[in-house]
């Protein structure tokens, strides 16, 4: 198996990852929270799918993999672990997080630096009553196929989303806020009990 070195010893960085382009986005929002719940000991970073190309063989072979893809690729291997925030559309996944990740699963070779042992979580917000139940069970597959090694310890769907956030995109429910706290520690201590190293 690869290995994947820890790039901070002593510190958790983890990259979240916003499955939604838009500004107002719920998705966003909540990685936005995220950072600032975590605590000692635990870095988020954020980062969008702006500017990642729709995926295309025939381009892919003439000019090899996007400067912008391979700017994600350096951003996830400088991080320990990869949350990924996903909406969920027609009861699956969107397609422009589907695109950016078969973007980078290429070339086949490059796909285990990146994906394989990586720890990886999933939460979703969504203003219907379910909050991404079925995105992110949709994942599930695509993340084991990239053998990644998901957190299994604690799910995260943010229902009634528009209830959960003000205008600005801050996240004022208490409760909810105590959940991701909870959720993004917990990840945290996933990781941290299980290096990715140790599984090279
Ligand atoms: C949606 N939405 C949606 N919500 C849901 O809970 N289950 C679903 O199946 C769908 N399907 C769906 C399809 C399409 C094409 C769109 C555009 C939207 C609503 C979706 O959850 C909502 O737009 C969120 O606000 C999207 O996430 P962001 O952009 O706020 O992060």
């Amino acid at each position: 198996m690869t290995a994947i070195a820890s790039p901070v010893p002593g510190k958790i960085r983890i990259l979240g990852l916003s499955g939604s382009l838009r500004r107002q986005s719920f998705n966003t929002a909540l990685l936005l929270a995220a950072q600032s719940l975590g605590g000692d000991g635990i870095e988020i970073d954020r980062v969008t799918l702006h500017g990642i190309p729709l995926y295309d063989g025939d381009f892919e072979q003439e000019f090899g993999i996007p400067k912008s893809v391979e700017d994600l690729k350096a951003r996830i291997m400088a991080c320990d672990a990869l949350l990924i925030a996903t909406p969920e559309y027609n009861n699956s996944m969107p397609g422009v997080l589907k695109n950016a990740i078969d973007w980078l699963s290429r070339p086949p070779g490059d796909a285990s630096r990146i994906f394989n042992n990586r720890p990886l979580a999933v939460i979703g917000a969504s203003p219907s009553g379910f909050g991404t139940v079925l995105s992110q069970n949709a994942w599930l597959p695509v993340f084991r196929t990239l053998g990644c090694r998901q957190w299994a310890g604690d799910r995260l769907m943010v229902a009634r989303a528009d209830r959960i956030f003000d205008e600005s995109g801050e996240m004022t429910d208490p409760k909810v806020r105590e959940q991701l706290g909870e959720f993004v520690k917990g990840f945290a201590n996933f990781v941290r009990a299980s290096p990715v190293s140790a599984h090279a």
